[in-house]
C-alpha cells in the first residue's frame, strides 16, 4: 500500500520541481511567518484527487483546507502537501510531500518524498521502513554521539523558551545541531542516520504523522516531549530517537518542563 501512496507522492513532487515564480504566489495564512503558495494548494489538490481515485473510502486530513473530510471515517490520509514551505519559497531545496494513512487510532502506512534528491521514504506498520526500497535500521547511539535535528515551533510562540532551554541543555552534551526547516524530513533523516534525534515543542499532525511511522518502523521511538504517547489528530510536541538516546532526551525535557517558567507551555 505504501508503495502506491509513494508513487502518488512522487507525482506530486513533479509539481514542486516544476514550480516557477514561487515568490509571486506567496500569501500569509495567519501570521507573516506562516506562508502558503499556490503550489501548496495545487499539490494538495493533486494528492486529494489521486488518493481518492486509488483508495476510495478513506478520508482526507490536509494542511491546506478549512474542513477536514474525516467525520465517520475509520481511516484517513494525513497530508502535508509541502512540508518546508519557507525553504520552498526561499529556493532552499529542502522540502517534501508527506502522506500518512491513519486507521483506527494508529498509523498504517507512510510515504515522504523529497523531490530534490528523489528520496522516497516509505513505511508500513509491521512491514518496515525503506528509503528508495532499501530497508532502514536506526543506529543505537547515546546523546553524546548524537547529531540533533530540531524545529523551532515558530507558530507556537509561548513554547520558544522551552526550545531555547532544550538547546542550551543539549548543546554541550551532543555532537552538534541542525535546523533543517522540514519536520517530516527531520524524522526521515533520523530514521536513515542523517541525524540521531529530533525534537520540536509543538507540531501539527500533518508535520509528523507519516515521519513518525518511518522512525518507529526503522526501530526508533517517537513520543511527545514529556514521554507521553504521540497524539496523531491534535497538535503535539514530538521527540524521536533510538532506544538509547530517546529516554535521555525525554529525561532532559521532563527536567526542563518542571522548571517554574516552563510549566504548561508544552502540549
Ligand atoms: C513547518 C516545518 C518546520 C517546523 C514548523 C512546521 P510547513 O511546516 O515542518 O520544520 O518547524 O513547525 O510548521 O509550514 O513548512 O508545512
Ligand atoms: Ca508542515
Ligand atoms: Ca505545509
Amino acid at each position: 500500500m505504501e508503495q502506491r501512496i509513494g508513487a502518488i507522492a512522487r507525482e506530486a513532487g513533479q509539481l514542486v520541481l516544476r514550480a516557477k515564480n514561487i515568490a509571486d504566489s506567496v500569501a500569509q495564512k495567519g501570521s507573516p511567518r506562516d506562508l502558503v503558495t499556490e503550489y501548496d494548494t495545487k499539490v494538495q489538490e493533486l494528492l486529494r484527487r489521486r488518493l481518492a481515485e486509488e483508495f476510495p473510502g478513506y478520508g482526507f486530513f490536509g494542511e491546506e483546507e478549512q474542513q477536514h473530510d474525516i467525520l465517520g471515517k475509520e481511516g484517513f490520509f494525513i497530508v502535508d502537501p509541502i512540508d518546508g514551505t519557507t525553504n520552498f519559497v526561499r529556493g532552499l531545496h529542502h522540502s517534501c510531500i508527506s502522506v500518512g494513512l491513519y486507521v483506527k487510532g494508529q498509523m498504517e502506512s507512510a510515504a515522504v518524498y523529497n523531490p530534490y534528491y528523489d528520496e522516497l521514504f516509505t513505511a508500513g506498520r509491521g512491514r518496515g521502513a525503506y528509503l528508495n526500497g532499501k530497508p532502514l535500521r536506526m543506529q543505537e547511539v547515546g546523546l553524546t554521539e548524537s547529531l540533533v535535528l530540531f524545529g523551532s515551533a515558530i507558530y507556537y510562540r509561548d513554547t520558544i523558551p522551552a526550545t531555547v532551554r532544550m538547546v542550551e541543555e543539549l548543546f554541550p552534551i551532543t555532537l552538534d545541531f541542525r535546523r533543517g526547516g522540514s519536520a517530516a524530513l527531520d524524522l526521515c533523516y533520523v530514521a536513515c542516520g542523517g541525524g540521531d534525534v529530533f525534537f520540536e515543542t509543538c507540531l501539527q499532525p500533518w508535520d509528523y504523522a507519516a515521519g513518525s511511522l518511518i522512525v518507529t518502523e526503522a526501530g526508533g521511538i517517537v513520543t511527545a516531549l514529556d514521554g507521553s504517547e504521540l497524539r496523531l489528530t491534535t497538535p503535539c510536541s514530538v521527540a524521536a530517537g533510538n532506544r538509547i538516546n530517546h529516554p535521555q532526551l525525554i529525561q532532559t525535557a521532563q527536567r526542563i518542563l518542571e522548571e517554574p517558567d516552563m510549566k504548561g507551555r508544552i502540549k
